[in-house]
């Protein structure tokens, strides 16, 4: 009994590796966090807190008190996946930054509430959490089918999955896209639409600008996850690049920045010190107090947000927020 439940788990799911089989993928490669590093504003490309610990402490920061987003957007998925099932009908559901799909299971609920055959393609760096949560989904829902790709958005994006359904909805929750700066922004959106059709639906989360307090402390929090989750970049640089960052000599500080409607998280180096990555061939000079700038977090309008996305081809068909206006969840269809 339990072999034929297995063997058909494994017929329904697919998952591909492009960090490992793009082996010259800027990622594997660390060009991205030589050219960061050598700012004057240091900085990391964010992916790099997802290793497999790095995705556990986000999911622990999903269930604080303070961080307000993902339970504010998860409420509105609830409350309007039905409507939007209804609004894109049957098709792919490609979600970019997976991680445990815990809100995502609202969409599928709804299609299979429709009696749609489902077809999923999750998308995230970290390879354990991709495949744990496959599975997972997989003994769930039973017209489920499951092709992930361990990738970054860009390398996903340039090779998608052939569609199994006439169109298909490209779903980016989470406010992720706060990560970007206005400029990395224009660029992921001319790699989404380049991998789109006429038709196809985007599901976009994003979080919205509002009182300083409740945003500082959303990435503050009193038991120190998002401090450990901020220091665990360091850790698994450390790892991938045969580094020798000493956590204990940095400390994490994160605050809105107020002309930039972003919050900021950064490690500051506690002392004057030099630290090496031996397989990029990079040593890194620290000036006590010198800040290494790990994450921004954008804070958004939403009818801005609208109208940028209407430029880029993205024309809304309908948006939702909570009812404190905190967070913003928005459908668009690309009519290039
Ligand atoms: C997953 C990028 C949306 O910016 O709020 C949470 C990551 N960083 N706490 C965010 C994060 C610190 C999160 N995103």
């Amino acid at each position: 009994m339990t072999l034929i439940f297995e063997v058909n788990l494994d017929e329904r799911l697919q998952i591909d590796n492009f960090l490992q089989t793009h082996p010259l993928s800027y990622t594997n490669h660390g060009s991205d966090v030589i050219a960061g590093l050598r700012q004057v504003q240091k900085s990391l490309p964010p992916h790099y807190f997802y290793d497999d610990l790095g995705s556990d402490l986000f999911e622990k920061i999903c269930t604080l008190p303070e961080y307000y987003p993902t339970r504010t957007e998860a409420a509105i998925l609830k409350d309007n996946s039905p409507e939007i099932a209804t609004i894109t009908g049957a098709c792919d559901l490609i979600e970019l930054g997976s991680g445990s799909s815990t809100k995502t299971r609202f969409l599928l609920d709804a299609y299979q509430q429709l009696n749609y055959p489902i077809h999923y393609i999750p998308i995230d760096v970290s390879t354990g959490i991709l495949e744990t949560t496959a599975q997972e989904l997989l003994k769930d829902y039973a017209r489920l089918t499951i092709h992930g790709l361990v990738s970054t958005y860009q390398l996903a994006l340039e090779d998608l999955p052939p569609a199994q359904f006439a169109s298909r909805l490209v779903a980016f929750l989470g406010s992720t896209l706060g990560n970007f700066s206005p400029q990395e922004c224009d660029h992921f959106f001319e790699q989404v639409t380049a991998a789109l059709n006429q038709g196809d639906y985007f599901l976009l989360g994003i979080d919205l600008q509002k009182d300083n307090q409740i945003l500082e402390a959303a990435y503050n929090d009193n038991q120190g996850i998002t401090a450990q989750f901020n220091l665990n970049i360091l850790e698994h640089l450390n790892w991938r690049f045969d580094g020798n960052f000493n956590l204990s000599e940095f400390q994490h500080r994160s605050f809105y920045n107020q002309e930039k409607s972003q919050i900021e998280m950064h490690l500051v180096s506690q002392k004057e010190q030099v630290v090496s990555l031996k397989t990029l061939n990079l040593k890194i000079n620290f000036a006590k107090g010198e800040t290494l700038l790990t994450e921004i977090s954008r804070k958004f309008n939403l009818k801005q947000m609208e109208e940028y996305l209407a430029n880029q081809g993205l024309k809304t068909v309908q948006s939702w927020t909570d009812s404190q206006g905190w967070f913003g969840l928005i459908l668009c269809q690309y009519q290039a």
